[in-house]
Formats: C-alpha cells, structure tokens, sequence
C-alpha cells in the first residue's frame, strides 16, 4: 500500500499534523482509541493551550528551537479553532484555557478536521520495522493479526514520550530516531511528584498551601501538596522539570512576603495569642504543628523580639528539602529531553540527515510547563510539519 504520508501515533500531534499535511494521509496507532492523553487532561477538561505562551516556558537543549512553530501557529490560532468548533472554554488560572465541557469535545474537533483533509486513521495497529529504501519509507504494520507493508514518502514520528507507560507510551520514536542516525537528549520523568524515602509527610497527605517552590534554575509560585510519598501539587511539578537526583529543593511558605509585618501587627494587636494559633490563621495546621519541632514558635505573641519573628518567617520562607527521587514515568505528566534538536529543521521539523523524517509533539527534546503548554507545543509543532508536507 502506498500513501504520502504516514503519521505514528495518534496523539494531539500527529492528529493536528495530519490535519494539514494535505492528501493521502494514513495515521496509525496501537491504542484502541485515538488522543487517550487528551482525554484525561485536565482533570478531563483538557487545558489545552495557555494564554501566555512563550518560548521562555519550554525547557530544550536548544531553547531557540521552539520559537518558529510557536510563533507562526500560537495559542491564537488554537482557541480561533475550537471557537470555530463551537466549543466554549474558559480561563482557570494563570492563562491556562480549559474546555467549559469535556475534553472529549477537542478529540472529537480533531477528528473532525482529519477527515475533513480526507487522513485515514487505523487503530490498534502496531509498528512491526521501519525502513528506507528508494528514498521512501517502508513501513511494516500489523493489524488485527495481518502484517501490512505501508510504502510512504514522509514519516512522522508523533508517538511522544514515555509517561504513562499504562496508557500504552512507548520509546518508539525514540527508537526510530536513533536508528535514522540521531541523537536522544536522556529522557527524564518531568512535572512529576517528588518522594521522599522515609515518608516524612504522610501525616499530612492531602494538606495544600500556597508556596514558592525553587532552586538556583527557575522557582514557581504555585500551590504545593503534601502526600503520602513526599510532595506534589503545581509548584512542585513544575519545579521538578528543573530538579535533578541529589539536589535540594526550597519551599517559601510565605511567597507574598507579607508574613513578618502581619505577625509584628498583631502581636501589637493580640499579644496573648500563641505564636503557633496565629502561624495558622497563616499556614494549615497540621503544617506548622509539623514545623513546630524545626522552628522556634513557642510561647505568645507578645513573647517574640523582633529577632525572634525574623528569624521565624526566614526558616518558613527557606524550607530546604532533598527529596531522594520522583514517582518517575507511572505518573509524570511529560518526559523531558527526547529527540535531539540539532538533528530537525525548527521550521519544518524535519530531520537535516534523512529527507521526508519529521518528528513532532512530545517524542522532540522541547518540555513545556505545566498548564497548557505542551499541548500548545503538540499544536504548532503538529502544524509546522503539516504545512511543511
Ligand atoms: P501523545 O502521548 O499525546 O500521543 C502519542 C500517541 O502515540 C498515543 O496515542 C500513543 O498511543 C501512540 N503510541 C505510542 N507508542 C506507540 C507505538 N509503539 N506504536 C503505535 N502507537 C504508539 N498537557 C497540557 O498542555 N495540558 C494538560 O492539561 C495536560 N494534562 C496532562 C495530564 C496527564 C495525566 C498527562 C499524562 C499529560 C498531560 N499533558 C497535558 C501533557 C500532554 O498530554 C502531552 O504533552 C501531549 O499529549 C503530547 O502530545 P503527543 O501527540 O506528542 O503525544
């Protein structure tokens, strides 16, 4: 069988991809539905691009790389096509676009615009061999137990990165690359909850306080989450994009700054209070009792010398913890590293050693924030490719 194009993977990639990579588009899958990853975002509401996307939220070996395709299909373009979609969407936080309804509403608008551009979509099939011959691609698939030689002149690589291996990720691209000749930047779980071994915050799983978490990369102010196995929540999945085994991180407990004038106003104002009863008006309980034993909060209000209450608020806003891992790929939301950009043309996505090879999405060495942008990436770079087909 011959097409022109054959897209592995039917991610938010490879499905935007094949959406505008013109005629004789065949996109293959070895999971039973298409953009499964899609459908769980955002708690099922898919955020699906954010408002302040720029080339500064992506983390690449090559951080230039990202910004063609950024730039000629932006967040922009994405929320003008699920308008036209009638799909109604608002902002939650920080720019980041949800879908008022389901996720499923935006699986359901890319389908619509495959089959618009006339792309075929085979499920549960799998990729058997990859070669090239001819100056095109032969592919070997297998579906319900047939094996089916594929002969395409493009080969996109949009099978994205290994998180969430339960829901059928896989290193094929990764495979692919390497055996075309290209380099793989070590991946890495990223936006994932870090652990700690002995367990230290399991008395306080499910407390959330506002933070800051950072370390000398970058720092985030977000909402951190104590769990069983150590720490979550948005800050923390962030910041462990930029965390690396053995290193420190810090939490700043108070990330407004405004804790050491509230504390020496009411112990003015309220001097009989406990130091810890008024830390809480603050802070969740069940943290500062955790705190209590680390930090010198005994005693009133009244009680604490302005030393004592700078010294105080200085130890809540450099809280330096080392966690000894991460939950790794079963939970993380994205890989970092993955397909060297040295290798692609930023315009086309393009490999520069083996003409007709795109690769696109999640499976390239470009790692968003949380909030939106990756599936921003999945877009411009799905876009980039399929114009340049
Ligand atoms: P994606 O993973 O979407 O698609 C790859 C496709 O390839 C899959 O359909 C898979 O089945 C297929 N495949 C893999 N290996 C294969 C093989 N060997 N053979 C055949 N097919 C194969 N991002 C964001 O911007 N906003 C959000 O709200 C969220 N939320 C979120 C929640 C959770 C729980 C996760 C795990 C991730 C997110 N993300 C996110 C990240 C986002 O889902 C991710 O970055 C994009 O889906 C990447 O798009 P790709 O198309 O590159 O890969």
């Amino acid at each position: 069988m011959q097409v022109n194009t054959l897209i592995l993977g039917a991610g938010a990639a490879g499905m935007m991809c094949a959406a505008h990579a013109g005629a004789g588009v065949l996109v293959v899958d070895h999971a039973k539905k298409p953009g499964e990853k899609i459908r769980i975002s955002g708690g099922g509401r898919c955020n699906f691009t954010n408002m302040y996307t720029e080339p500064a939220a992506f983390l690449s070996a090559n951080p230039h790389y990202c910004k063609s395709a950024l730039s000629r299909y932006t967040q922009w373009d994405f929320v003008d096509l699920v308008a036209r979609h009638g799909i109604s969407w608002h902002e939650k936080t920080l720019g980041q676009l949800f879908c008022d309804g389901k996720s499923t509403q935006i699986i359901d608008m890319l389908r619509a615009e495959m089959a618009r551009a006339g792309a075929e979509l085979w499920l549960s099939t799998s990729v058997v061999e990859v070669a090239r011959r001819d100056e095109r691609f032969q592919v070997v698939l297998e579906r319900d137990g047939r094996r089916i030689e594929v002969s395409a002149a493009a080969l996109v690589l949009a099978t994205g990165g290994k998180s969430i291996p339960a829901m059928g990720a896989t290193g094929l691209a990764y495979d692919i690359a390497r055996q075309f000749g290209h380099e793989i930047v070590e991946p890495r779980p990223a936006l994932v909850p870090l652990t700690f071994s002995d367990k230290r915050f399991a008395p306080l799983s499910g407390v959330a306080a506002p933070a800051r978490a950072f370390n000398d990369r970058a720092g985030f102010d977000e909402a951190v989450l104590f769990t069983h196995r150590g720490l979550s929540g948005p800050a923390i999945l962030q910041i462990s994009s930029y965390w690396r085994e053995g290193e420190a991180i810090t939490l700043d407990l108070d990330p407004d700054g405004t804790l050491f004038d509230t504390l020496r106003n009411q112990r003015q104002r309220e001097g009989r209070r406990q130091l810890k009863t008024e830390l809480a008006r603050h802070l969740p309980a069940k943290l500062v009792e955790h705190l209590g034993p680390a930090l010198p909060m005994t005693g009133n209000l009244a009680d604490q010398s302005d030393a004592a209450l700078s010294a105080l608020v200085e130890g809540l806003r450099n809280w330096t913890l080392t966690p000894n891992g991460s939950e790794g790929y079963r939970t993380a939301e994205v890989t970092l590293g993955g397909i060297d950009t040295a290798g692609l043309s930023s315009k086309t996505m393009m490999s520069k050693t083996v003409p007709g090879l795109y690769v696109i999405g999640e499976a390239v060495d470009v790692t968003g924030w949380l909030g939106g942008y990756n599936f921003q990436w999945a877009w411009s770079s799905g876009w980039a490719a399929g114009q340049a087909i």
